[in-house]
Protein backbone atom coordinates (compact mmCIF):
# COMPACT_ATOMS: atom_id res chain seq x y z
CA UNK A 1 0.00 0.00 0.00
CA UNK A 2 1.52 3.64 -0.48
CA UNK A 3 1.10 6.62 1.41
CA UNK A 4 1.26 10.23 -0.27
CA UNK A 5 4.11 11.83 1.34
CA UNK A 6 2.44 14.70 2.81
CA UNK A 7 4.07 17.29 1.07
CA UNK A 8 5.94 20.15 2.93
CA UNK A 9 8.04 23.05 2.39
CA UNK A 10 10.67 23.43 4.96
CA UNK A 11 11.10 27.71 6.05
CA UNK A 12 14.56 29.30 6.14
CA UNK A 13 15.28 31.04 9.31
CA UNK A 14 16.45 34.43 10.01
CA UNK A 15 20.12 33.87 8.21
CA UNK A 16 18.59 34.04 4.89
CA UNK A 17 16.08 36.78 4.67
CA UNK A 18 16.63 38.57 1.39
CA UNK A 19 17.69 36.70 -1.90
CA UNK A 20 18.58 38.31 -5.00
CA UNK A 21 18.57 36.90 -8.25
CA UNK A 22 20.08 38.02 -11.50
CA UNK A 23 17.38 36.15 -14.43
CA UNK A 24 19.95 35.51 -16.67
CA UNK A 25 19.76 33.11 -19.91
CA UNK A 26 16.48 34.22 -21.56
CA UNK A 27 17.26 34.42 -24.87
CA UNK A 28 19.70 31.71 -24.93
CA UNK A 29 16.34 29.30 -23.67
CA UNK A 30 14.16 30.21 -26.82
CA UNK A 31 17.37 30.31 -29.07
CA UNK A 32 17.37 26.63 -28.49
CA UNK A 33 13.67 26.48 -29.40
CA UNK A 34 14.54 28.02 -32.78
CA UNK A 35 12.09 31.43 -31.29
CA UNK A 36 12.03 34.83 -31.15
CA UNK A 37 14.28 36.23 -28.10
CA UNK A 38 10.81 37.68 -26.42
CA UNK A 39 9.75 34.22 -26.30
CA UNK A 40 12.65 33.85 -23.71
CA UNK A 41 11.47 36.70 -21.23
CA UNK A 42 7.60 35.35 -21.43
CA UNK A 43 9.01 32.33 -20.09
CA UNK A 44 11.13 34.06 -17.95
CA UNK A 45 8.10 36.34 -16.26
CA UNK A 46 6.30 32.87 -15.48
CA UNK A 47 9.93 31.58 -14.33
CA UNK A 48 10.01 35.13 -12.05
CA UNK A 49 6.53 34.61 -10.88
CA UNK A 50 6.63 31.31 -10.07
CA UNK A 51 9.77 31.78 -8.24
CA UNK A 52 8.44 34.47 -6.29
CA UNK A 53 5.91 32.50 -5.14
CA UNK A 54 8.03 29.71 -4.15
CA UNK A 55 10.63 31.62 -2.07
CA UNK A 56 7.62 33.60 -0.08
CA UNK A 57 6.52 30.17 0.68
CA UNK A 58 9.81 29.36 1.84
CA UNK A 59 9.81 32.23 4.59
CA UNK A 60 11.99 34.47 2.38
CA UNK A 61 11.51 37.87 3.57
CA UNK A 62 13.26 40.11 0.79
CA UNK A 63 13.24 39.13 -2.91
CA UNK A 64 15.28 41.33 -5.39
CA UNK A 65 15.36 40.98 -9.06
CA UNK A 66 17.66 42.34 -11.77
CA UNK A 67 14.99 42.73 -14.57
CA UNK A 68 16.65 45.41 -16.82
CA UNK A 69 19.54 47.16 -16.38
CA UNK A 70 20.85 50.86 -17.83
CA UNK A 71 22.74 48.85 -20.01
CA UNK A 72 19.96 46.66 -21.46
CA UNK A 73 18.38 50.01 -23.68
CA UNK A 74 21.27 48.94 -26.34
CA UNK A 75 18.85 45.93 -27.37
CA UNK A 76 16.70 46.09 -30.44
CA UNK A 77 13.79 47.98 -29.71
CA UNK A 78 11.15 45.53 -29.98
CA UNK A 79 13.00 43.33 -27.32
CA UNK A 80 13.34 46.43 -24.84
CA UNK A 81 9.21 46.72 -25.67
CA UNK A 82 8.15 43.48 -24.88
CA UNK A 83 10.08 43.55 -21.62
CA UNK A 84 8.80 46.23 -20.57
CA UNK A 85 5.21 45.11 -21.45
CA UNK A 86 6.04 41.90 -19.20
CA UNK A 87 6.69 44.55 -16.61
CA UNK A 88 3.70 46.69 -16.79
CA UNK A 89 1.40 43.74 -16.92
CA UNK A 90 2.83 42.26 -13.65
CA UNK A 91 2.55 45.37 -12.16
CA UNK A 92 -0.92 45.62 -13.47
CA UNK A 93 -1.59 41.87 -12.13
CA UNK A 94 0.55 42.36 -8.90
CA UNK A 95 -1.98 45.43 -7.81
CA UNK A 96 -5.32 43.71 -8.70
CA UNK A 97 -4.69 40.87 -6.68
CA UNK A 98 -2.55 42.52 -3.92
CA UNK A 99 -4.47 41.36 -0.72
CA UNK A 100 -3.90 37.93 -1.97
CA UNK A 101 -0.30 37.78 -2.82
CA UNK A 102 0.68 39.77 0.37
CA UNK A 103 3.65 41.33 -1.81
CA UNK A 104 5.28 44.79 -1.32
CA UNK A 105 6.22 46.19 -4.58
CA UNK A 106 9.58 48.34 -4.94
CA UNK A 107 11.51 50.02 -7.84
CA UNK A 108 15.36 49.96 -7.94
CA UNK A 109 17.05 52.90 -9.92
CA UNK A 110 16.40 56.16 -12.33
CA UNK A 111 12.48 55.90 -12.88
CA UNK A 112 12.89 59.44 -14.88
CA UNK A 113 13.93 58.24 -17.72
CA UNK A 114 10.01 56.34 -18.07
CA UNK A 115 6.87 58.88 -19.34
CA UNK A 116 4.68 59.78 -17.23
CA UNK A 117 1.98 57.38 -16.78
CA UNK A 118 4.38 54.30 -16.25
CA UNK A 119 6.23 56.65 -13.57
CA UNK A 120 2.34 57.14 -12.13
CA UNK A 121 2.13 53.35 -12.37
CA UNK A 122 5.17 52.55 -10.66
CA UNK A 123 4.27 55.08 -8.25
CA UNK A 124 1.06 53.87 -7.40
CA UNK A 125 2.16 50.09 -7.01
CA UNK A 126 4.58 50.93 -4.64
CA UNK A 127 1.74 53.29 -2.46
CA UNK A 128 -0.90 50.18 -2.47
CA UNK A 129 1.81 47.43 -1.47
CA UNK A 130 3.19 49.68 1.34
CA UNK A 131 1.92 47.60 4.05
CA UNK A 132 2.10 44.21 2.70
CA UNK A 133 4.55 41.57 3.75
CA UNK A 134 6.99 39.87 1.55
CA UNK A 135 9.32 42.58 -0.12
CA UNK A 136 10.04 42.35 -3.74
CA UNK A 137 12.53 44.95 -5.23
CA UNK A 138 12.53 44.90 -9.17
CA UNK A 139 15.39 46.69 -10.83
CA UNK A 140 14.79 48.43 -13.29
CA UNK A 141 17.10 50.78 -15.49
CA UNK A 142 19.56 49.92 -12.85
CA UNK A 143 22.73 50.19 -12.13
CA UNK A 144 25.02 49.77 -9.12
CA UNK A 145 27.25 52.59 -9.96
CA UNK A 146 24.94 55.03 -10.89
CA UNK A 147 23.44 54.16 -7.89
CA UNK A 148 25.73 54.57 -5.66
CA UNK A 149 26.63 58.20 -7.19
CA UNK A 150 22.99 59.06 -7.04
CA UNK A 151 23.36 58.28 -3.34
CA UNK A 152 26.43 60.46 -3.63
CA UNK A 153 24.32 63.31 -4.88
CA UNK A 154 21.35 63.10 -2.29
CA UNK A 155 24.17 63.23 0.30
CA UNK A 156 25.83 66.07 -0.94
CA UNK A 157 22.27 68.16 -1.71
CA UNK A 158 21.45 67.10 2.22
CA UNK A 159 24.31 69.42 3.14
CA UNK A 160 26.45 66.58 4.16
CA UNK A 161 30.70 66.94 4.71
CA UNK A 162 30.86 63.98 6.39
CA UNK A 163 29.93 60.34 5.29
CA UNK A 164 29.27 57.20 7.05
CA UNK A 165 28.58 54.05 5.37
CA UNK A 166 25.44 53.84 7.15
CA UNK A 167 24.50 57.47 5.22
CA UNK A 168 25.29 56.06 1.87
CA UNK A 169 23.49 52.69 2.53
CA UNK A 170 20.43 54.90 3.30
CA UNK A 171 20.98 56.96 0.43
CA UNK A 172 20.38 53.69 -1.65
CA UNK A 173 17.57 52.72 -3.66
CA UNK A 174 17.69 49.80 -1.21
CA UNK A 175 17.34 51.72 1.92
CA UNK A 176 14.39 49.96 3.32
CA UNK A 177 15.86 47.17 3.46
CA UNK A 178 18.85 44.91 4.31
CA UNK A 179 21.50 43.40 2.20
CA UNK A 180 20.97 40.15 0.21
CA UNK A 181 22.30 37.42 2.04
CA UNK A 182 22.75 35.70 -0.97
CA UNK A 183 22.82 36.67 -4.83
CA UNK A 184 21.98 33.62 -7.71
CA UNK A 185 22.88 34.39 -11.18
CA UNK A 186 21.42 31.76 -14.00
CA UNK A 187 22.89 31.37 -17.27
CA UNK A 188 26.50 30.14 -16.18
CA UNK A 189 28.57 33.30 -16.57
CA UNK A 190 30.49 34.64 -12.94
CA UNK A 191 29.86 38.07 -13.05
CA UNK A 192 28.01 40.45 -11.11
CA UNK A 193 27.21 43.00 -14.37
CA UNK A 194 26.77 46.06 -12.03
CA UNK A 195 24.28 44.81 -9.57
CA UNK A 196 24.01 45.80 -6.11
CA UNK A 197 27.67 46.40 -5.50
CA UNK A 198 27.71 48.26 -2.35
CA UNK A 199 24.77 45.87 -0.95
CA UNK A 200 27.20 42.69 -1.81
CA UNK A 201 29.77 43.22 0.22
CA UNK A 202 28.97 40.29 2.82
CA UNK A 203 26.57 38.19 0.55
CA UNK A 204 27.10 34.37 -0.70
CA UNK A 205 26.74 33.81 -4.36
CA UNK A 206 25.18 31.28 -6.10
CA UNK A 207 26.02 30.56 -10.22
CA UNK A 208 23.95 27.97 -12.13
CA UNK A 209 24.30 27.16 -15.81
CA UNK A 210 20.43 26.95 -15.79
CA UNK A 211 19.32 29.15 -17.90
CA UNK A 212 16.40 31.69 -16.19
CA UNK A 213 12.85 30.27 -17.65
CA UNK A 214 14.14 26.46 -16.90
CA UNK A 215 14.62 27.34 -12.61
CA UNK A 216 12.10 25.38 -10.80
CA UNK A 217 11.70 25.03 -7.04
CA UNK A 218 14.06 21.75 -6.34
CA UNK A 219 16.86 23.74 -7.34
CA UNK A 220 15.67 26.72 -5.19
CA UNK A 221 15.79 23.71 -2.48
CA UNK A 222 19.18 22.91 -3.49
CA UNK A 223 20.11 26.84 -3.65
CA UNK A 224 18.96 27.09 0.02
CA UNK A 225 20.42 23.52 1.34
CA UNK A 226 23.93 24.92 0.07
CA UNK A 227 23.53 28.47 0.97
CA UNK A 228 23.08 26.49 4.48
CA UNK A 229 26.46 25.08 4.51
CA UNK A 230 28.34 28.17 4.10
CA UNK A 231 30.46 29.62 7.14
CA UNK A 232 29.50 33.35 6.87
CA UNK A 233 32.57 35.40 8.83
CA UNK A 234 31.46 39.02 7.91
CA UNK A 235 35.88 39.58 7.76
CA UNK A 236 35.95 37.52 11.40
CA UNK A 237 37.16 34.01 12.24
C1 LIG B 1 18.49 38.42 -19.15
O1 LIG B 1 18.46 37.35 -20.07
C2 LIG B 1 17.13 38.87 -18.88
C3 LIG B 1 16.68 40.15 -19.05
C4 LIG B 1 17.54 41.26 -19.52
C5 LIG B 1 15.26 40.50 -18.82
C6 LIG B 1 14.64 39.86 -17.64
C7 LIG B 1 13.19 39.92 -17.81
C8 LIG B 1 12.30 38.98 -17.42
C9 LIG B 1 12.65 37.78 -16.64
C10 LIG B 1 10.86 39.11 -17.79
C11 LIG B 1 10.13 40.26 -17.17
C12 LIG B 1 10.35 40.41 -15.74
C13 LIG B 1 9.41 40.64 -14.83
C14 LIG B 1 9.87 41.06 -13.47
C15 LIG B 1 7.96 40.46 -15.07
P1 LIG B 1 19.11 37.55 -21.51
O2 LIG B 1 18.07 38.08 -22.41
O3 LIG B 1 20.34 38.43 -21.38
O4 LIG B 1 19.49 36.09 -21.87
P2 LIG B 1 20.76 35.63 -22.73
O5 LIG B 1 21.99 35.90 -21.90
O6 LIG B 1 20.52 34.18 -22.92
O7 LIG B 1 20.75 36.40 -24.01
Amino acid sequence: MFFKKKETVAMVDDRLRHIAFIMDGNGRWAKKRSMPREFGHVNGAKTFKKIIRYCGDKGVKIITVYAFSTENWKRPKNEVDAIMKLLSDYIDDAVASVDENNIQLHFLGDMSIFPENIKAKIENAEKVSADKELVLNIALNYGARAEIAHACEVLIKEGKTNVSEDDVTGALYTAHCQDPDLIVRTGGDLRLSNFLLWQAAYAEFYFTDTLWPDLDEREIDKIIDDFYTRKRRYGGI
